[in-house]
């Protein structure tokens, strides 16, 4: 609790390299006076980032380091890390952050970074997803919300949204849908993890999992197409 009474918010840091549009609907949550999280640094790789305004505008301190500016990976992580860890960061959102890490910073943000990618992982990890999920012919697809593990879009999942694919879909529209889905999706699963209702387990096969502690009654099975 602070001295206010009120209880002590998480220090989130997001990271993007884009239009920023999911780390504009988590800063937009975090204004909410009963979020468990307040967003106290938006970093980009690139100056020309659309979401660096969107940052500024929302109040929330934007940072560029480019990547173009350090001899290797290392040496720009360790610049990340360290304006991280100077605003006193408590953990990571990636937003459309578009470099790969090295298993020196992802190790350094065990536990303590997220990330959303476009598709119901494992499926579709890496670029391209809702081109390939149309090839395939699925009827749903979604987006994913997990914890940083070394390999690409890997990691314990948080919290997924369905997204049904619809006749005569294309990449782009496809992308809309689902990216509007993003929007719920990462502020729900950031207040999970920001007031402790995740918990990660390591099953006895070695792979991990993500519990939601308090978890609510699930809805009923999402089917599509529907039936009449
Ligand atoms: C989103 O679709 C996100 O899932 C992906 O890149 C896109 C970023 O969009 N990793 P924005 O910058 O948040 O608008």
């Amino acid at each position: 609790m602070t001295t206010a009474g009120q209880p002590r918010k998480l220090r989130v840091g997001i990271i993007i390299s884009g239009g920023g549009s999911n780390m504009a609907a988590l800063v937009a949550a975090t204004k909410r006076a009963e979020f468990p999280a307040e967003a106290v640094l938006v970093l980009s790789n690139r100056a020309d980032a659309g979401g660096l305004a969107k940052a500024t505008a929302a109040g929330v301190p934007a940072v560029v380091i480019s990547h173009k500016g350090f001899p290797d990976r290392e040496r720009f992580e360790m610049a990340l890390h360290a304006e991280l860890v100077r605003h006193g960061v408590e953990l990571v959102c990636l937003a459309g952050f578009m470099r790969l890490l090295t298993p020196w910073f992802i190790g350094q943000w065990k536990n303590r970074m997220i990330n959303i990618h476009p598709s119901l992982l494992p499926a579709y990890p890496g670029l391209h997803t809702h081109a390939r999920a149309l090839r395939d012919g699925v009827k749903l697809a979604g987006c994913t919300v997990h914890f940083v593990r070394e390999e690409m879009d890997t990691g314990p999942v948080v919290a997924q949204a369905a997204v049904p694919v619809l006749a005569g879909d294309t990449p782009d529209g496809l992308a809309a849908r689902v990216l509007a889905a993003e929007h719920r999706l990462y502020p729900h699963a950031l207040d999970l993890v920001a007031s402790g209702r995740t918990r990660i387990v390591t099953r006895e096969d070695g792979g991990e999992q993500v519990e939601i502690l308090g978890e609510a009654a699930p809805p009923a099975a999402m089917i599509w197409p529907r039936t009449a």
